[in-house]
């Protein structure tokens, strides 16, 4: 989510209204999420050296019309693109081009696909080739604390549980938590309440309920939180250009917990399971 849809957000009627979803948005959420997490699973084996980032935005298009579903990022706000492509200290928003990856990069594949009119957006880290250590680290910390974020939902807790569990753990990996970028409510719609700060905030406790859905999506720096947004209007990176990592699930609350509805049915979650690590670098 940007900042102006945060802005949105914090100001808007919909922050009280985290809609409730019954059976059919769980159905239809269940086949958007695994069509999205299939078409991550194409982009990251097709993460290699050389390859560049407007080929794998072309194979998520391509992707998303061989199954009926369409890129939520395409035409919106202006976007041009069915992904984002975001580069070691690009933060978020990178916009594919015609530029080849190079071997130790690595790079945030972020996809929402729309299946039926639902939405199932995620995000991954892939590694080009042999990475360095350090950032092999950042993203191992990084998909830890999504996932220490998805731990905590369950109905009864609050959006502050998430915060807490992320920014402790990331903070205590000596890591730091962007504060511009957030997650969000979504269904039918791509941005919706509640909204997931990655960091504690008292003011943003909505209480957790069976039936809502939304990202988490944090975005871990290995140096200072601060992000700036490029002229472009889009792409966000660090301020003083240390590595940046995210990765993103679409959940839901349930009766007993948390649904997953983005796993990846390769299971490719964790970065480094297609590419090994260079203990050299
Ligand atoms: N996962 C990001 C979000 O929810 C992706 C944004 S796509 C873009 O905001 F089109 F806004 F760039
Ligand atoms: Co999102």
């Amino acid at each position: 989510m940007t900042e102006q849809d945060q802005a949105t957000a914090k100001g808007g009627r919909r922050i009280q209204e985290a809609p409730i979803h019954g059976p059919e948005g769980f159905e239809g959420m269940r086949r958007a999420g695994r069509l999205t997490a299939e078409a991550l699973d194409i982009l990251m084996e097709a993460t290699v050296p050389g390859v560049t980032t407007d080929r794998l935005d072309r194979l998520a298009f391509e992707f998303a019309m061989d199954h009926g579903a369409y890129p939520a990022s395409l035409f919106y706000r202006g976007y041009s693109k069915s992904i984002c492509t975001s580069i070691n200290h690009v933060v978020c928003h990178g916009i594919p081009n015609d530029k080849p990856l190079r071997e130790g990069d690595i790079i945030n594949l972020d996809c929402c696909l729309i299946l039926d009119g639902w939405h199932g957006d995620s995000s991954r880290m892939a590694y080009v080739g042999e990475v360095p250590r350090k950032a092999a680290r950042l993203c191992e910390i990084t998909y830890e604390a999504l996932m220490r974020g998805v731990a905590a939902v369950k109905p009864g807790g609050s959006t502050v549980d998430i915060a807490r569990a992320i920014q402790t753990y990331a903070e205590a990996e000596r890591c730091s938590v962007v504060r511009d970028f957030c997650g969000h409510g979504l269904g039918r719609t791509y941005h919706d309440a509640p909204t997931i700060l990655h960091y504690v905030e008292a003011s943003y406790d909505v209480p957790l309920k069976p039936g809502q859905f939304f990202t988490i999506e944090p975005m871990i720096n290995l140096g200072r939180p601060a992000v700036k947004v490029l002229s472009d209007g889009w792409t966000a990176v660090t301020r003083d250009r240390s590595l940046s990592a995210q990765f993103e699930h679409t959940v839901a609350v349930t009766e007993t917990g948390v649904e997953i509805f983005t796993v990846s049915p390769k299971g490719l979650h964790q970065p480094g399971l297609l590419q090994p690590v260079n203990p050299a670098a």
